[in-house]
């Protein structure tokens, strides 16, 4: 949800700042801009409409000389998206710009005060009325200045200021990320760690409440207080490399195909001699019952987390929305745990559904991708999925790690229960990266296939037990890039109403691996057979009932039904990319999305 950058140092700063936004591109992509300090003043330059167009509008002029900018990628949230509600925003005068990520929840009581005081405010976003607070406060300092603009603000901020008058750029922490990198003789700031990585790997990860104030010579990061803090220089591991397409289309095409390598890097350490081996700080032992609370896809996952939590370690196991959660003061007891689950360990839901458990007194436990994450941070322990950076907005890799981590949390628990461990699931987890690999040369298979159902309008996703959260994936994936409804369903559940919604142009896709409820998909694909609906079927090589059942088939690798989401999803993620670009649609920022959700 936006991303922000900036720059400060003895390099020329608008290269700088536009390749760095564009690595934060999938934050938010509906308008962009730039502000530069140069001899003249405050330059601002921005844009409807994409960070290509924002660089063609910078190449008119020529910005080479100024060492010092701010910039920001958009996702609308206050106001459509236009130039006018792009950010940078500035003050009255011009002389104070900021960008700005999150929400400001009172700034319609802001604008008015300021109004009255007679500030002029040209956007319809909350984020402009920080701009004029600045400027209202301001006396000479931008620094003293901030600090009593930001009294003033409830909501959430990853903010950063630029004066005029002073060489340096303020940044402010509450609520949405901001991490500091430290360079040679030159800082940046950016809202997620891509945006520096070709710059610098040594971080600071500002924490919320802190203000950070850079110049070329140094940084000082300081408290809410204004006491200066000592904070921990920490490395970063990813490498440039991993965020580039590497000669794939698309990221998420990228990232589909990363996953034989992803799962490993889950994996890796992590199974020795038929055990699975975490460290966590966590004692299970004392665990009556656990909570799961996740958003999107990473809810999709908890659901299979919860048939995995409870088949294999036997442990009550509850599976909740965190926008549910959040606000339905949960009944929780001294001995639950809440396990939280977040690619980007941003997301403004799970995270608040994390404080609120932590304000409880409850257990928490986090299952994240992105090291360093607000939720990677706060959490009382957790497994870290190392899937890498996944940049594609629909996610993909994280998913199957994700469940890959979570079956390993459920074979740990079992152990520390001291119950009796399934060998096989283990050395069949081991063995998932080459089967996923098998996933995978299916694509030829199944690109073909996607061509014949391009201008569907509509699609069901059916499935049971472990693989009915993988229904809801595949129709969650198929949505958000193609903008084909689709819906997912328990497969047995349609006789109770969608079955109304089929006929001869209604494709099903069918999840029909083998598994204990193998007979029960069979009765359901003939009740859709029945009523015209064209069948796609998921099942393994040599089911004869299947092959016969379908229209479509595709034949996926064998599994034990607890592994099977992590090897039937990837069909399905395969399936909703190609009608996606078969449909010429720009799969990595589809419309309305932005990857990291900062807002509530
Ligand atoms: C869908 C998707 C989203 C995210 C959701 C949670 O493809 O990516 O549904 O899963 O926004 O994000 P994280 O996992 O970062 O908390």
């Amino acid at each position: 949800m936006c991303g922000i950058v900036g720059y400060i140092g003895k390099k020329s700063a608008s290269p700088i700042l536009i390749s760095g936004l564009k690595k934060l591109e999938y934050r938010g992509y509906d308008s962009a801009g730039i502000c530069l300090q140069t001899a003249a003043g405050l330059e601002l330059v921005k844009n409807k409409g994409r960070i290509s167009q924002l660089e063609k509008d910078l190449a008119v002029r020529d910005f080479s000389q100024s060492r010092i900018g701010i910039a920001h990628t958009r996702w609308a949230t206050h106001g459509e998206p236009s130039v006018i509600n792009s950010h940078p925003h500035f003050d009255c005068l011009g002389q104070i710009a900021i960008v700005h990520n999150g929400i400001i929840e009172n700034y319609q009581a802001l604008k008015e005060l300021l109004v009255k005081e007679g500030h002029k405010i040209v956007s319809e976003t909350d984020s402009e009325i920080v701009a004029h607070l600045i400027e209202k406060f301001h006396q000479g300092d931008i620094e003293k200045a901030l600090r009593r603009a930001l009294q003033l603000l409830i909501g959430a901020y990853g903010l950063a200021v630029l004066s005029q008058k002073e060489e340096k750029i303020i940044v402010a922490r509450k609520g949405s990320p901001l991490v500091i990198g430290l360079g040679k003789d030159e800082i940046l700031v950016a809202s997620d760690v891509p945006a520096i990585l070709a710059h610098t790997k040594k971080v600071i990860y500002l924490s919320d409440g802190e203000i950070g104030i850079l110049t070329a010579g140094g940084y000082q990061i300081k408290n809410s207080a204004g006491q200066i803090l000592d904070k921990k220089i920490e490395e970063i591991k990813w490498t440039v490399d991993q965020i580039e397409k590497k000669g794939y289309k698309h990221f998420m095409l990228k990232e589909i195909f990363e996953q034989p390598q992803s799962i490993a890097n889950t994996l890796a350490g992590r199974i020795k001699n038929h055990q699975a081996k975490l460290s966590l700080k966590t004692d299970l032992k004392k665990i009556n019952r656990i909570i799961i609370s996740a958003c999107g896809t990473s809810w999709h996952s908890a659901l299979i987390g919860k048939h995995l939590l409870e088949s294999i370690a036997q442990i009550k196991t509850e599976v909740d929305y965190a926008s549910e959660f959040r606000y339905r003061d949960p009944l929780l007891y001294q001995d639950d745990l809440l396990i939280v689950i977040s690619q980007s360990g941003e997301t403004a839901d799970t995270l608040a559904a994390l404080r609120q458990a932590k304000s409880k007194g409850i257990e928490t436990l986090g299952v994240v991708n992105v090291v360093g994450s607000s939720i990677s941070r706060e959490v009382d322990s957790g497994i870290y999925l190392h899937a890498g950076p996944e940049i594609g907005v629909a996610s993909t890799k994280a998913f199957t790690s994700q469940v890959a981590a979570l079956t390993l949390l459920s074979l740990y628990f079992t152990q520390q229960k001291k119950l009796v461990v399934d060998k096989k699931i283990i050395s069949q987890l081991a063995n998932l990266p080459e089967k996923i690999s098998q996933a995978l040369a299916l694509a030829p298979v199944i690109k073909k296939i996607a061509e014949q159902f391009k201008d569907s309008r509509n699609f069901l996703y059916l499935g049971r037990g472990f693989n009915f959260p993988v229904a809801l994936e595949g129709a969650l994936k198929l949505k958000e890039i193609s903008y084909i409804h689709a819906e997912g369903y328990p497969a047995a559940e349609i006789k109770h109403g969608p079955i109304a919604l089929i006929d001869k142009n209604m494709p099903v896709v069918f999840l029909a691996s083998k598994n204990n409820l193998s007979a029960k998909i069979v009765s359901n694909i003939e009740e859709v057979k029945a009523r015209q609906g064209i069948i796609i079927a998921l099942a393994n090589k040599g089911d004869k009932i299947i092959a016969k059942l379908a229209d479509y088939l595709i034949e996926v690798p064998d599994s034990l039904p607890q592994l099977s989401p992590i090897i039937n999803v990837v069909p399905l993620q395969l399936l909703a990319y190609y009608i996606a670009d078969s449909k010429g649609l720009d799969v990595d920022k589809p419309r309305n999305l932005a990857k990291s959700v900062t807002v509530e």
